[in-house]
């Protein structure tokens, strides 16, 4: 059901990877809109639903535009296999889930996406699931934390919103020596620029949402893995569970997926000087990019990672109010708490994506009044600094 295995640069695979061509020859990717799947015979579907013939069954199951898209994401991971998700926070949390069960334990790093941080402080414990939150920047923490139920670790890097670092081959490293695995939510990353499965982590976790749709059009996710693991814990979670992608946002995702290079490098690119930019105005108190020398963690993000960021996080002298003032001031750089878009945007997680952590939560981030963090998007780098500036300038 997949084109053939290719040693292709992922430039290439972004184009071609796993695609599925009807016997009409398309070029762009078919979608095929639908829930069933006929037979020919009884005798057929008797034999599909015994696994002896290949093809699709129903679509919550497995559907030729998913099963493209889940192919194509593999051939840029270098993964074994995937499963496509309605969002990623059904990505995140299928992949927990599915990882653990009641009596076990996960470590994760503290500063995780809103949402993430929910499902293992707040859903995991109501199914007999412990889970401790430590500061992820330091691998004594991770060592400190085990326990002999540790049966899986969790992190984000670089973190959501403050651009945090985690040495990921450190803590794969340590899951293996209990017999623990590791899922990494490599959204920030991007499949492009930071590569988990190399480092030793043993899944991978999307929201498509972002930077491979691209695009801020549809919600989607993806879990990368082994075949083996996908077999024996996912496969009949999702048959049973139905996160499945829609297969007009796998359509969606298989075109995002095909400019994610360009757009990346070009946000990338802007974003760098952007970062530079903002470090030397005076009422910038902080900027943490990585791919600058000053990141916290500057010699991990040049271990593991092969790009800086599109995102920056920045603290405004004046705290929320002056905050808020730059961000009435933005005209082409949008107040939005969406991120990897076209379209540049600016939130700030004090009072929106990390609203529901307390103060004290918030401050042991690194998340003030006065964070704000910007995604960069595809504009007119020059464009981008002027909007800033003049923003700076009014904002005063
Ligand atoms: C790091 C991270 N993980 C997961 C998610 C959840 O993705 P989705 O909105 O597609 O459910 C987000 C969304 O912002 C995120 O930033």
């Amino acid at each position: 059901m997949s084109s053939k295995k290719r040693n292709w640069k992922p430039q290439t695979a972004l184009v071609h990877g796993g695609t599925l061509r009807s016997g009409f020859g398309e070029t762009s990717e078919a979608m095929y809109l639908t829930q069933g799947y006929v037979y020919q015979t009884a005798q057929a579907a008797e034999a599909r639903f015994k696994g002896e013939e290949p093809g699709f069954i129903y679509s919550r199951y497995a559907n030729p535009t998913v099963d493209m898209f889940e192919k194509r994401m593999c051939a840029l991971e270098g993964a074994e296999d995937a499963r496509a998700t309605a969002s990623g926070m059904a990505a995140v949390t299928a992949a927990l889930l599915c990882s653990v069960k009641a009596g076990d334990h996960i470590v994760a790093a503290r500063a995780l996406f809103g949402s993430c941080r929910w499902v293992v402080e707040t859903l995991a414990p109501r199914y007999g699931i412990e889970a401790t939150l430590v500061d992820g920047t330091d691998i004594a923490n991770w060592e400190k934390a085990v326990r002999p139920n540790t049966k899986l670790f969790f992190l984000e890097s670089p973190t959501n919103p403050t651009l945090e670092v985690v040495d990921i081959a450190a803590v794969a490293a340590l899951a293996n020596s209990i017999g623990a695995r590791l899922v990494v939510d490599n959204v920030f990353a991007t499949p492009l620029q930071q590569k988990p499965l190399q480092l030793g982590a043993h899944i991978v976790v999307y929201s498509a949402t972002k930077h491979i749709d691209g695009q801020g059009r549809c919600l989607g996710g993806v879990i990368l893995s082994d075949k083996k693991w996908i077999d024996e814990n996912l496969h009949d979670y999702f048959r049973h569970t139905g996160p499945s992608l829609s297969p007009f946002n796998a359509w969606t995702l298989l075109k995002g997926l095909e400019t994610l290079p360009l757009r990346v490098r070009q946000q990338t690119e802007s974003a760098g000087k952007i970062a530079d930019f903002l470090a030397e105005q005076p009422q910038i108190a902080r900027v943490i990019y990585p791919g600058r020398a000053d990141h916290p963690q500057a010699e991990i993000v040049k271990k593991q990672m092969s790009g800086g960021s599109t995102l920056i996080c920045l603290d405004v002298k004046g705290g929320k109010q002056a905050a808020f003032a730059l961000q009435n001031a933005l005209d082409i750089v949008l107040i939005s708490n969406n991120l990897g878009d076209a379209k540049s945007l600016i939130t700030h997680p004090a009072t929106t994506t990390h609203k529901n952590l307390s103060e004290e939560a918030r401050a042991e981030l690194g998340i003030g009044p006065g964070t704000l963090r910007l995604s960069v998007g595809l504009e007119d780098t020059d464009d981008l600094l002027e909007d800033i500036a003049q923003a700076l300038k009014g904002a005063k």
